[in-house]
């Protein structure tokens, strides 16, 4: 396989005998390129944070989950050409203004998401740094150091990989790549490309983010084997509104659907803004959210609890379904061999859709328990409800009891009171390090409150509690 990507805005190709190969072991181990640091090797800590670019924009990414071929036709910067001693970025400048470095160990990924941050005028300095972990400098130099760098110009080095011309990079065909490879590696075009070579190789691993399949490498020590790489699949990426729908394709990224659905599903995307981290979001995607299958993923209980469709393709040929019918059991789902998701649709609208996440930390962090509720009421009476938990089962799941007993009552707080114990016939929860399962159940019960105080315009965000 033979990759050409720009590194540091010099074009740069490498032949790759190993598609398993993290972008931070080749930066490190065979670029000598080591202010990347590594440290937790599972996208949790940031310290190998480095700039990711192409038509979508720049945004930071963490090296040591994203493989090799997953930069093809598109442009890193790592912390070594975000800036120099000689001409430092006017973050790094103003990290050492600010004293926001101690032991350093964080400060290369530190700068390099601050930089970016800087690069897209973002000025919520506390969500660029949630990927970012450090342990000795504290977090106040660091933010103030943010905060003094705000206003200084992007150095013209920072926007160069967005130019036209290195964007034509992203042209280069990947036609024939991966053909003699073993074992056998694809960076598909387009759906239709993906579709007749999945076809063939129906145990290929699908890298559409990597951030879960990056993991198996680094903790699980297990090569991909044969796989594909989506992520030039353009027609995977889209998102389009009618005035009934919106339909996500499958490669759309957390980031993005975040940004999509803050007009049209406000609750859903506040559940996407505490999705992992901005590293993983800008990676991470719908379709691999779904086809991972964890019972604990975020995305899946509030698109079963609007009704989402998913859309199937294997080959030439399509299906589509519910959601809440594609899994099966834990990590089991209905899908056949060389059979892909292609997209999701969800209702335009749902104003009374509430979806709320607990989880140990407010960022970066998976949910111990995620409801997701959305009634339908006509005349004051509760005509339709959907409500899904993860967390609570080994697949996410509807409450059905609850779903049916809420039907023609009123919708208030005693009748989500009343009826919440139902959900102990709906679920049987496990005990993990997550959450017990007496928390687990006790916590959902006490989300049916929550909705119903919601709906009734109660403040209930974490955030805004009074003291
Ligand atoms: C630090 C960290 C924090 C995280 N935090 C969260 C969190 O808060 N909430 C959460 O829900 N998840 C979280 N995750 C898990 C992960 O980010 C998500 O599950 C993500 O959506 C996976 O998408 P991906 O594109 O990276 O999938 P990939 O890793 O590329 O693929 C995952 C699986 O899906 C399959 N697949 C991918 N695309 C398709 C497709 N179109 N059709 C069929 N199969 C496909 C792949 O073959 C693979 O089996 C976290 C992960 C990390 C590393
Ligand atoms: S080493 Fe921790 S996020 Fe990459
Ligand atoms: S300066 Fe030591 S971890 Fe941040």
């Amino acid at each position: 396989m033979q990759i050409t990507f720009l590194l540091n805005g010099e074009t740069t190709t490498v032949a790759l005998t190993d598609a398993s190969l993290t972008v931070l072991d080749w930066l490190r181990e065979e670029r000598g390129l080591t202010g990347s640091k590594e440290a937790c090797r599972e996208g949790d800590c940031g310290a190998c944070t480095v700039m990711l670019t192409d038509a979508s924009g720049s945004r930071a990414i963490n090296a040591c989950i994203t493989l090799l071929p997953q930069l093809h036709g598109r442009a890193l910067r790592t912390i070594e050409g975000i800036g120099t001693a000689a001409a430092p970025h006017p973050v790094q400048q103003a990290l050492i203004d600010h004293h926001g470095s101690q032991c350093g160990f964080c400060t290369p990924g530190i700068a390099v998401a601050l930089a970016a941050a800087h690069l897209n005028g973002e000025a919520d300095h506390d969500a660029a740094l949630a990927g970012n972990l450090c342990r000795c400098t504290g977090y106040a130099p660091i933010i103030r150091a943010a905060e003094a760098a705000a206003g200084a110009l992007v150095p013209e080095w920072m926007q160069a990989d967005a130019a036209p011309a290195s964007l034509a990079l992203a042209a280069i065909s990947s036609g024939g790549i991966g053909g003699a490879d073993s074992p056998p590696a694809l960076l598909p075009e387009s759906a239709d490309d993906l579709a007749v070579w999945y076809l063939a190789h129906p145990d290929a691993a699908l890298v559409a983010g990597g951030t879960d399949l990056g993991l198996t490498i680094t903790k699980a020590l297990k090569p991909l084997g044969e796989a594909a790489f989506l992520h030039r699949c353009a027609d995977l990426q889209t998102i389009t509104e009618t005035a009934e729908e919106i339909r996500i394709g499958a490669g759309v990224s957390i980031a993005a659907l975040l940004r999509a659905l803050a007009g049209p599903q406000p609750s859903f995307a506040a559940l996407l803004a505490r999705f992992a981290s901005p590293q993983i979001r800008a990676m991470a995607t719908l379709g691999g959210n779904i086809a991972n299958g964890s019972p604990i993923a975020d995305t899946p209980p509030a698109l079963i609890a609007l009704g989402a469709r998913l859309h199937l393709r294997r080959g030439d040929g399509r299906r589509e379904m519910a959601l809440e019918d594609f899994y099966l059991d834990y990590r089991k789902q209905d899908r056949a061999p060389g059979e892909f998701i292609e997209a999701v649709t969800i209702p335009a609208r749902a104003p009374n859709l509430r979806v709320y996440k607990l989880s140990k930390r407010f960022d970066q962090d998976i949910s111990a328990l995620c409801g997701a509720f959305n009634v339908t009421v006509q005349r004051g009476r509760i005509t339709a409800a959907r409500i899904a938990f993860g967390g609570m089962a080994a697949v996410p799941k509807r409450a059905r009891a609850l779903e049916a007993a809420l039907i023609g009552q009123v919708c208030d707080e005693a009748t989500l009171a009343a009826c919440a114990p139902l959900l102990a016939q709906d679920f049987t929860p496990i005990s993990d390090f997550r959450g017990a399962a007496a928390y687990r159940m006790q916590a959902a019960q006490n989300l049916c409150l929550r909705y119903a105080r919601d709906l009734a315009g109660e403040a209930v965000s974490v955030l805004e509690v009074a003291p």
